[in-house]
């Protein structure tokens, strides 16, 4: 499990408990980090209950009955409710994860507690500022390189070369890895995280890219790659079940490898 660690801002208050919804009879309780940039006040944990009955099973299903029903001033982030576009990544029951994919019943335990991504800046309640993952996501240029003339139709990869890709192309940018690894909390302004050096394995290994030298010259120093520790949190807390540290692994012996 990743511990969970409270956002930047945090100097926690007990904040307000919200009426129960008339007539229902199979609750679950929510507690929900809150926190508002415009009233001055300090982060608080609200309390929610949601009726089970009337809402589907996901945490994402639970918050948007909150949003929709209860407090509408409530923010988080969401979009495809499929698992697929990342937006919904917090911190649940002490877990980086997706809410869309996590069951209200997976939470065992208790209330379902919720909270922004470790160690960010927060934008306002459970909604993380991702600007510097963005940035640290672009500064690896996430894009085919080439030299050669472009072919008339596509560039070509054999299936053999293409299955290289396998465990890094699902990679959804959700920050669940970058933001459970203690390397990142500690030195994200200049480490670039797991997320982003999967992102960069991804593209120095694609057999079709022609830049694989100018891209490991690019992380050759020694906080942008060299400050993962293998923690293995990262691996541990990617919901798409990839393997970051694997990755990064595997950059470090391409690094060994260009210099014998
Ligand atoms: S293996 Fe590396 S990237 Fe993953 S959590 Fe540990 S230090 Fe961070
Ligand atoms: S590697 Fe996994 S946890 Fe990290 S950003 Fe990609 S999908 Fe999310
Ligand atoms: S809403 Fe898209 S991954 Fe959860």
């Amino acid at each position: 499990m990743v511990e969970l660690t409270l956002p930047k801002n945090s100097k926690m208050t007990e904040g307000k408990v919200w009426p129960k919804p008339a007539g229902a009879t199979n609750l679950r309780e929510f507690r929900i980090y809150r926190w508002n940039p415009d009233d001055g006040a300090n982060p608080r944990i609200d309390t929610f209950y949601v009726d089970v009955d009337d809402c589907g099973p996901m945490v994402l299903d639970g918050l948007i009955y909150i949003k929709n029903r209860i407090d509408p001033t409530l923010a988080f982030r969401r979009s495809c409710r499929e698992g697929i576009c990342g937006s919904c990544a917090m911190n649940i029951d002490g877990t980086n994860t997706l809410a869309c994919t996590k069951g209200m019943a997976d939470v065992t335990a208790g209330a379902v507690k919720i909270y922004p991504l470790p160690h960010m800046s927060v934008v306002k309640d459970i909604i993380p500022d991702l600007t510097n993952f963005y940035a640290q996501h672009r500064s690896i240029e996430p894009w085919l390189k080439t030299t050669t003339p472009a072919p008339q139709t596509e560039w070509l990869q054999s299936h053999a070369d293409r299955e290289k890709l396998d465990g890094l192309y699902e990679c959804i940018l959700c920050a669940c890895c970058s933001t459970s690894c203690p390397s990142y909390w500690w030195n994200g302004d200049r480490y670039l995280g797991p997320a982003a050096l999967l992102q960069a394995y991804r593209w120095l290994i694609d057999s079709r890219d022609e830049a694989t030298g100018d891209r490991l010259d690019n992380l050759e120093d020694p906080f942008r790659l060299y400050r993962c520790h293998t923690i293995m949190n990262c691996a541990k807390a990617c919901p798409k079940g990839l393997n970051p540290a694997k990755a990064i692994a595997e950059i470090k012996m391409m690094m060994v490898e260009r210099r014998v």
